[in-house]
């Protein structure tokens, strides 16, 4: 899996290689990642050099040495010696200047993946993984770098990061340092981002590269919605079944960093790692600083495959292992049915008709504590709200226990609001500056995780809650970006970003450790901090507040470019939608959120006869699809999203598709289901789920379908949809694979003209699934 021949590294996964030559001068040159290579390839990957080029640098004049570093593909470069790509290291060095020079001093190789004590770090259960240290020292002082490459063989994936040792006398500076780099020939690609903002999360961008530099980033103190930190590469013309691409995250919560340098010679240097904007680390003498790690890797089939080998990653060396391949619980949560305005008899009514329905988990979500009747105070504060909670909050753990139903909890650990006892107490635990007036976000200020106080208060208050209510499973949530960065607790005001995630990561191990069993859904805002750090402790996220399906379709989408459906949490919600004001069709809403971890998030009393009995319905058909839906292996289409788009996981024989109509189209084109991943040599039954239709969405239309006259104004018409619904067109079809791989021709959907039952009838906003299943 990783083999030295010298002067060459070749760093191998199941179908990837990844080599790296010592250069005469010891520097390292990235020779290759890509499909599987052999052994006689590595003489001839490297630059060839014979003409040099104009308005290059040598590194020294002597005979073999003379290389300019500037048109060599490099694997880690310096500063300050001829290469001038962008650097991966800034660092003021013990004679102040800011030249470095790493060069190749020895390496080492161990089994399995080398440990951290800080920073969040994959694991490998099934001992296939093997590590590689690479050390380079600076030519002049005693500094070091250690460049760490571990392979997960069976998932395609290679994690890189970089250990920075100062064994001067003198403290240095480190204002930059990235933890991996690499350089490719490339002015052929473009940059794929998830950019997005709050309940816009996600959205994917696709940016064309050409010369000069192009950074994706983030600067809030999180991983951020703005920018999620996970990047692609991709070859022009690149698409979900086709190309080359390459694929990077980093495994970290806070202010992070990408970018992609194209030289004047169209060498691409791709580089991730901490965000060097506002950071300067002081490293002492005889200390190292670690990097977050990197995850990396390509696809030579395009973007599903490459997706789906960051899916595998996660749901076998990331998340926490007790969570790993277990189903998820279907989740009732409180928000959005109640916001603040609940007491002790309408959570258990909420509760009752949710387990009726067969949801699984009973969330309590914001308002539970202190003074929390809006968002203006309480945060920071533990004590529960008895007004509101006559029997506490083990009075209706108890209760909800006792229905059979999980009981879970949401807190804002990280966050103070100066109306709070504990800011009365102890207004010192708050971010802020002296002479300053700290920025409020949602009413509310950061806690300075850095403190060691803040972190033993957050840990023993929410110890006590797990203890006293026996809680399952935990909301994290983290509700404003930071401002006004300061700690007493650091001697460098440039090392507050990194030390607060670090403080982040102490609490959240330490209560991982304490109560393994607790399920922790990780939320900011929704997505502000999906990220591969956040979910080594809670394995799945709240995805976005935004629960509108036809929002959440490039949602989504979007996240699923990195992150797998187990990872991934939906919920059902009312319509007309809190944020978009548009009225899509329950079974819609539940067509899109069951890809994914399925909740709902509503108040069930507001729905009519014909919702409930559709979430009744949806919630068995999830339960017999759960493990596929949340474990399966996920693809995107090549489609234009806005008319219409499709979702599909595939595990072993069975296939499950979204197919969704974003607008109708007058007098539409005769459509094919394109199913992927089947056996072109096997037989399948192909069936479209059981929809109907509600007369509403017929309204003054239903004369059409119905024989009789009806004024959708009247109460005759309200009176008789409570009872009767008309059928949508369902599918049946027993067809081969390579019928379903080339598509299967669909019924026909509604045309202008007239209702039937074999027609399908999507209009705005509608769907279908489909099952696709191997005959028997
Ligand atoms: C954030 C979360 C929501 C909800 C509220 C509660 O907005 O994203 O899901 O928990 O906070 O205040």
């Amino acid at each position: 899996m990783i083999k030295f021949i010298e002067p060459y590294f070749i760093i191998e996964t199941k179908s990837l290689s990844y080599a790296i030559k010592i250069l005469e001068t010891g520097h390292l040159e990235h020779l290759y990642f890509g499909d599987k290579i052999l052994e006689t390839d590595l003489d001839f990957l490297h630059t060839k050099l014979s003409a040099k080029a104009r308005g290059v640098i040598d590194y020294l004049e002597e005979k073999g040495k003379d290389i300019p570093l500037d048109l060599i593909c490099l694997e880690f470069s310096s500063s300050g010696k001829g290469d001038f790509k962008l650097s991966p290291i800034e660092l003021k060095m013990p004679d102040q200047s800011f030249v470095s020079d790493f060069t190749y001093q020895k390496h080492e190789m161990i089994e399995g993946i080398l440990p951290s004590d800080t920073l969040p770090t994959p694991y490998d259960d099934e001992k296939n993984t093997k590590t590689l240290i690479i050390t380079l020292k600076d030519t002049k002082f005693n500094i070091y770098i250690d460049l760490i490459y571990t392979t997960y063989y069976d998932v395609n994936i290679i994690s890189r990061k970089t250990i920075i040792r100062n064994n001067e006398k003198e403290t240095i500076s480190l204002r930059k340092i990235m933890s991996m780099s690499f350089d490719i020939y490339g002015s052929n690609y473009d940059m794929l981002t998830l950019d997005g903002g709050a309940i816009k999360e996600a959205q994917k961008h696709i940016t064309p590269i050409a010369q000069g530099t192009y950074i994706n980033s983030s600067i809030t103190g999180n991983s951020s919605y703005k920018h999620n930190p996970g990047v692609i590469l991709l070859e022009k013309g690149t698409h979900e079944d086709f190309g080359n691409c390459y694929g990077f995250n980093l495994i970290y919560s806070g202010n992070h960093y990408t970018a992609i340098d194209q030289s004047s010679h169209g060498i691409l240097r791709v580089m991730q790692g901490i965000n060097p904007s506002m950071f300067e680390w002081d490293l002492n003498t005889n200390t190292s600083f670690e990097t977050p790690t990197t995850v990396l890797s390509f696809s030579s089939k395009g973007l599903n495959d490459l997706s789906h080998h960051m899916h595998d990653f996660i749901n076998k060396h990331i998340i926490p292992r007790q969570f790993k391949g277990v189903d998820r619980p279907i989740v009732i949560n409180s928000w959005e049915g109640f916001y603040f305005d609940f007491n002790e008899k309408k959570l258990i009514n909420l509760a009752k008709k949710a387990k009726s329905l067969g949801i699984e988990l009973f969330v309590l979500d914001d308002g539970w504590f202190s003074s929390r009747n809006n968002d203006l105070s309480g945060l920071g504060d533990y004590d529960v709200n008895f007004k509101k909670l006559k029997h506490g909050l083990r009075g209706l753990s108890h209760k909800i226990h006792q229905m059979g139903m999980k009981f879970g909890l949401w807190f804002e650990p990280e966050m103070i609001n100066p109306v709070s006892k504990l800011y009365e107490k102890h207004p010192e635990y708050a971010i802020k500056i002296e002479g300053r007036i700290p920025a409020l976000g949602r009413h509310q200020l950061v806690l300075d995780m850095i403190n060691p106080l803040v972190r033993k208060y957050i840990i023993n208050e929410i110890s006590k809650i797990i203890d006293d209510t026996n809680l399952d499973y935990i909301k994290w949530d983290m509700n404003r970006d930071m401002t006004d960065m300061y700690s007493k607790h650091i001697p460098n005001q440039g090392m507050f970003y990194h030390s607060y995630i670090l403080g982040l990561y102490d609490v959240l191990s330490q209560l991982r450790k304490k109560y393994p069993h607790i399920l922790i859904e990780t939320c900011a805002s929704g997505g502000n901090r999906f990220d591969l750090g956040m979910l080594t402790y809670g394995p799945q996220i709240w995805t976005s507040d935004n629960t509108d399906p036809i929002a959440r379709l490039s949602i989504q989408k979007g996240i699923s470019y990195f992150y797998p459906q187990s990872c991934i949490s939906n919920h059902v919600s009312m319509s007309p939608h809190e944020q978009t004001l548009r009225k899509t069709p329950i079974d819609t809403r539940f067509n899109v959120s069951m890809f994914g971890v399925l909740g709902y998030e509503l108040d069930f009393k507001l729905l009519n006869t014909f919702e409930i009995n559709s979430i009744k319905k949806h919630i068995e058909i999830y339960k017999s699809y759960r493990h596929i839906l949340q474990f399966g292996q996920f693809y995107r289409f090549n489609e234009d999203p806005k008319v219409r788009m499709n979702f599909q996981v595939s595990f072993e024989d069975t296939h499950v598709l979204g197919n969704y109509q974003v607008l109708a189209e007058p007098n539409p084109n005769l459509e094919i289901l394109k199913i992927k991943n089947l056996n072109p040599t096997k037989i399948y039954d192909l069936k479209s789920m059981e929809q109907k239709l509600p007369l509403e969405k017929f309204g003054h239309l239903i004369s059409h379908a119905l024989p009789i006259k009806l004024n959708p104004n009247k109460a005759l018409f309200r009176l008789i949809s409570r009872f009767k619904q008309l059928d949508n067109a369902t599918e049946e079809a027993h067809i081969s694979g390579n019928v379903g791989m080339k598509g299967y021709k669909m019924q026909q959907q509604f045309m202008g003209t007239y209702y039937n039952e074999q027609t399908r009838m999507l209009g705005d906003f509608g769907s279908q699934i489909y099952i696709i299943k191997e005959s028997r």
